[in-house]
């Protein structure tokens, strides 16, 4: 079965081509960066209107290696994510599903994050523990199977990535800021400042990274006048960032004697992040990082996980739907 997956639920216009024999058949993706850069962020409307466009054309590119007639089903991302963002994708995968006649299914863009791990590494098969790490995502979750998963913590107020973002702001650096500080974190010196590492004295496994954003923001504003300063600052925020993610995992692993963890979505493409987390490899836990282009947002993990849920026996959707919240808990009801 081959899966053609759209995703465009914030700003990246992603092409994916999965088949279940061969594997990953193609993939195309188109970044934003550059329209959203000068304003400093996502800009919603430009995102939908961009996506509109690019769409049919990276359709076209990603093709040459099988015609529109081989795509057995259509995958799109439904949630959550931005809602006009979404609605391109949603519209267009029916559209074509309709005029191919053609299964159509909406897939929850971290459970596409998620289950890229299983893609990426045939051998890593439930149950395992995976950490969550998007611009829009924190969590913890256990998983037992597809839709079979249980959240066992998450952000209490902002995503790790948008704490990555806001400090790039802070600092001075472009967006997206989570690359950004990776760069810049690499000129400094380690020592100079010390930002605490938050929640780590509670035994629950919840995130928090609103204090971290404000003892940061307190930095720049005290020390961070020279471009040493804020390299500084920079590699102190992404350690403190990083420990806290390792700590809440090595917490969870202590919790449920899960001895496997994935890490998943945008964050997880951090180099720092990476190696801590491979610490863990020394307590016997297995670990496992999908390669950094399928950790950002991307078309193929949407066509994953679409085969994994039409193979499971979900029924397609009948009319375009989308979420801009979509509670990751109510994908275990899906599950058949
Ligand atoms: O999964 P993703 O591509 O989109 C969402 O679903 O949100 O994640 C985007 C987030 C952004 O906050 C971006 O700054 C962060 O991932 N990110 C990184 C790195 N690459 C992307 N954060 C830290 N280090 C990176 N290398
Ligand atoms: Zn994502």
């Amino acid at each position: 079965m081959l899966v053609l997956g759209l995703e465009t639920s914030c700003d990246e216009t992603g092409i994916g081509l999965v088949d279940s024999e061969r594997g990953v058949v193609g993939g195309e993706i188109f970044s934003q960066v550059e329209i959203h850069r000068p304003h400093g962020g996502v800009v919603p409307e430009l995102a939908s209107r961009d996506h509109l466009k690019k769409i049919l054309p990276l359709l076209q590119k990603a093709l040459p290696s099988c015609h529109l007639g081989m795509i057995d089903a259509v995958a799109y991302t439904k949630g959550p994510g931005l809602i006009g963002a979404l609605l391109t994708g949603a519209t267009f995968a029916h559209s074509l599903a309709w005029a191919l006649a053609r299964p159509v299914i909406g897939i929850h863009h971290m459970e596409a994050h998620l289950l890229v791990c299983e893609l990426s590494n045939k051998a890593f098969k439930p149950p395992y523990l995976a950490l969550l790490v998007s611009g829009g995502h924190t969590q913890l979750v256990e998983v037992r199977g597809l839709g079979r998963y249980r959240l066992l913590g998450e952000t209490l107020d902002d995503a790790v990535g948008e704490a990555f973002d806001k400090v790039a702001r802070m600092l001075g650096l472009t967006y997206p800021g989570g690359p950004a500080i990776q760069r810049l974190a690499q000129n400094g010196c380690e020592g100079r400042f010390e930002f605490s590492r938050p929640m780590r004295s509670r035994c629950d496994l919840n995130f928090s990274f609103s204090g971290l954003k404000t003892q940061v923001l307190h930095a720049v504003e005290r020390q961070g006048g020279t471009g040493q300063d804020r390299a500084d600052i920079a590699l102190a925020f992404e350690t403190a960032a990083v420990d806290a993610l390792v700590i809440k995992c090595r917490q969870a692993i202590e919790q449920s004697q899960i001895k496997k963890l994935a890490i998943a979505g945008g964050v997880a493409a951090n180099l720092r992040l990476r190696k801590s987390i491979g610490s863990l490899c020394a307590d016997g836990v297995d670990i496992f990082c999908p390669p950094q282009d399928l950790c950002t947002d991307n078309g193929v993990m949407i066509a994953h996980a679409g085969l994994l849920r039409l193979q499971s026996g979900q029924s397609p959707d009948r009319f375009p739907q989308v979420h801009s919240r979509w509670a990751f808990d109510e994908l275990c009801a899906l599950a058949t």
